[in-house]
């Protein structure tokens, strides 16, 4: 059995998993009911003498952190997405980096699909107007939303989720478009002929801003945008901007550049606009599995064997 090690985790966890980490290893839980700061963790990671660092989406890990960490072996991210660690300075470390693939991509598919019928049947605003006494008769032709049975749905990224809201749209008969490097439907034939465009990639160099005023552009006037992705795969501005031309019909997003996005952040004016604070995989079912996904990656790579889940390999 490996010896113990010091292990810092940045945000209390839900689910038993964590136990059978702090059974085997000096665990550290970060305290704070908000995440470490860039300094904090910093502080932490060298304080601790960290062999092994559970993060979240919430935290940057970048080369300074890594510095601050010269012991450091493992990092397993809380999330499936990586695009918050640099894995090129963690692989020029040595360091194994780790996710939580497949038991968040049913909670988060079924999160795109919430969107989807919420922007396209207009639900944040009823509820508005019902709440605010604003309810006066019932209208034939107001609150009239999109069709979703029978409509097309295009989906951008040829991944896990985007595979499971495929299958969730053809309980709505709906025509699904893929594009990925591996389908032959191309980038604008997808979004000229979608009702619903959902992003379902990782945010890379090559997918940062994909969703631009160029894209946006060939959008349908009546199409809706749905982001369970990461916030730097849309321009904001042009997102924004075309909300408040009426040059799409709608988006919805449970991810923003920044997050959280402050409440006075221009894009939050703009029409037919919902966001959400990132709950794609927010169900206990999936965060608890998460919770074991990222201790497993942990416990096996200071044993010094390969993590089930590894990332960038
Ligand atoms: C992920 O896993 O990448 C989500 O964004 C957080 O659960």
């Amino acid at each position: 059995m490996a010896p113990v090690s010091a292990c810092f985790v940045t945000r209390a966890l839900p689910g038993p998993a964590l136990e059978r980490l702090a059974q085997r290893h000096e665990t550290t839980v970060w305290p704070g009911e908000l995440p470490p700061s860039p300094v904090e963790l910093r502080t932490e990671l060298a304080r601790s003498g960290a062999e092994a660092l559970i993060c979240t989406v919430s935290d940057r890990v970048d080369a300074e952190a890594l510095d601050a960490a010269p012991r450091l072996r493992a990092i397993a991210n809380y999330a499936v997405g990586y695009d918050n660690i640099d894995i090129a300075a963690a692989q020029a470390r040595g360091i194994a980096v780790g996710n939580t693939p497949d038991v968040l991509t049913d909670a988060t598919a079924d999160l795109a699909f919430a969107l989807l019928l919420a922007a396209a049947r207009r639900i944040p605003e009823g509820i508005a107007r019902v709440r605010e006494g604003r309810w006066v008769t019932w209208e034939p032709s107001r609150d009239l939303g999109a069709a979703v049975y029978g409509a097309t749905l295009g989906i951008i990224g040829g991944g896990r989720i985007g595979a499971a809201v495929a299958r969730r749209a053809e309980g709505f008969a709906m025509t699904v478009l893929v594009h990925s490097r591996r389908t032959e439907t191309t980038f604008v034939e997808l979004l000229e002929r979608s009702d619903f465009v959902s992003l379902h990639c990782p945010l890379t160099d090559e997918t940062r801003n994909l969703i631009d005023d160029r894209a946006l552009a060939r959008m349908k006037p009546t199409a809706i945008l749905v982001n369970t992705s990461r916030g730097g795969v849309v321009d904001q501005g042009a997102l924004a901007q075309a909300l408040h031309e009426g040059r799409i019909g709608g988006a919805a997003l449970d991810v923003t550049d920044p997050e959280p996005l402050p409440a006075d952040h221009p894009l939050l004016a703009a029409p037919h606009l919902i966001v959400l604070p990132h709950v794609g995989s927010a169900t206990v079912a999936a965060r608890e599995a998460m919770t074991a996904l990222a201790v497993e990656n942990v416990l096996a790579a200071l044993d010094g064997a390969p993590m089930p889940h590894p990332v960038g390999t």
